[in-house]
């Protein structure tokens, strides 16, 4: 069905960065989305990033976008520690939120946003993009239907090899390490497959020298329903991703379960060592259904 354009939520976005690039370009395949406007800090990277994506408005810094009273909905593709702040923001100019992992750096921050927005009567979500893609729905109703029976162990790892210290991955102000940036997944995944929250964790992390964030993490969480979960997370080591969720009957492997790449998925079930089935499944621009699903939730 054709959703008409003046039907679509009208989007503006803060900042001009990486993901930013990747979330304009995800607006090409939204149904119920459209991309009116952008800022930055600087005039210039706003004009330069409207004019390469087509947006209507480049504003000069983000307080003049969330002015804007024609936009009703913001995404929020800023460093860490400013997810918090402009959150706020974004909430008391009446603008429902979709705001990049991790939501923030710490509980009160996170209670704070959730506050805000609630007192003002707009919606926000944490932009976990991952969740999006079918093989994690797949993967649900496996574990649900009772495929592996009950999940006992959990391990996930997101690792790559990603040196550049200027990068806000390195700034420790800014809410960097790889904690934040790569073992949010697993993390998260490991609480979605629990439908809980830990009730305990400990966790062991090598530090750089200079920046002072986290380049390599490991760590483990125990869950209400007796689900023990260990994940990795580095900035320096060859590239790792894999998700294995073992239950007492079976055991499920993903092992590309966090970025997608407009390819396909395999997630594999496995009983006694053997594969007992090989699920094939399709690799849609997860953006592009993470911007519609919370489109579709403010219309709603
Ligand atoms: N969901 C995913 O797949 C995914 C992937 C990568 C990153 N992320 C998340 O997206 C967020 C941004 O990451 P990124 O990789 O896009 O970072 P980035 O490339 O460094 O972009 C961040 C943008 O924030 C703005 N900004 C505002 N204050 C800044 C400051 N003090 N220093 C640097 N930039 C500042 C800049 O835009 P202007 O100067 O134009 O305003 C900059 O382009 C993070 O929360 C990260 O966790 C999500």
């Amino acid at each position: 069905m054709m959703i008409p354009t003046t039907d679509k939520v009208r989007w503006g976005m803060l900042g001009t960065g990486f993901i930013a690039e990747r979330l304009a370009n995800a607006f090409t395949e939204t149904r119920r989305a459209t991309l009116v406007a952008i800022a930055s800090r600087s005039l210039e990277r706003a004009e330069a990033f409207a004019q390469k994506h087509d947006i209507h408005r480049a504003y000069p810094s983000y307080d003049e976008l969330l002015a804007d009273t024609d936009i009703e909905a913001v995404l929020i593709a800023l460093p860490n520690a400013l997810h918090a702040h402009w959150t706020i923001c974004a909430a008391e100019a009446k603008k429902h939120v979709l705001c990049e992992k991790p939501l923030a750096l710490n509980a009160n921050e996170c209670t704070a946003m959730i506050d805000a927005c609630g007192a003002n009567g707009v919606l926000l979500m944490e932009a976990a993009m991952y969740r999006f893609q079918p093989q994690i729905e797949h993967v649900l109703r496996l574990i649900d239907d009772g495929a592996i029976g009950e999940p006992r162990l959990f391990y996930g790892a997101f690792c790559f090899p990603f040196t550049d210290t200027s990068n806000i991955r390195y700034n420790k102000s800014l809410g960097g390490g790889c904690l934040f940036d790569m073992g949010f997944y697993p993390v998260d995944f490991a609480k979605l497959i629990a439908g809980a929250m830990p009730d305990g964790a400990v966790a062991f992390a090598h530090y750089h020298p200079e920046c002072d964030v986290e380049i390599i993490a490991g760590g483990s969480m125990h869950f209400p329903t007796g689900m023990i979960a260990l994940f990795e997370c580095a900035f320096q080591t060859d590239v790792r991703t894999y998700v294995e969720i073992i239950g007492d009957e079976a055991e499920i492997q993903m092992p590309d379960p966090w970025t997608s790449r407009g390819t396909r998925k395999e997630v594999l079930l496995i009983r006694q060592r053997e594969v007992v089935e090989s699920f094939d499944l399709p690799d849609p621009n997860s953006y592009a259904l993470e911007i519609d699903h919370f489109s579709e939730c403010i219309r709603t």
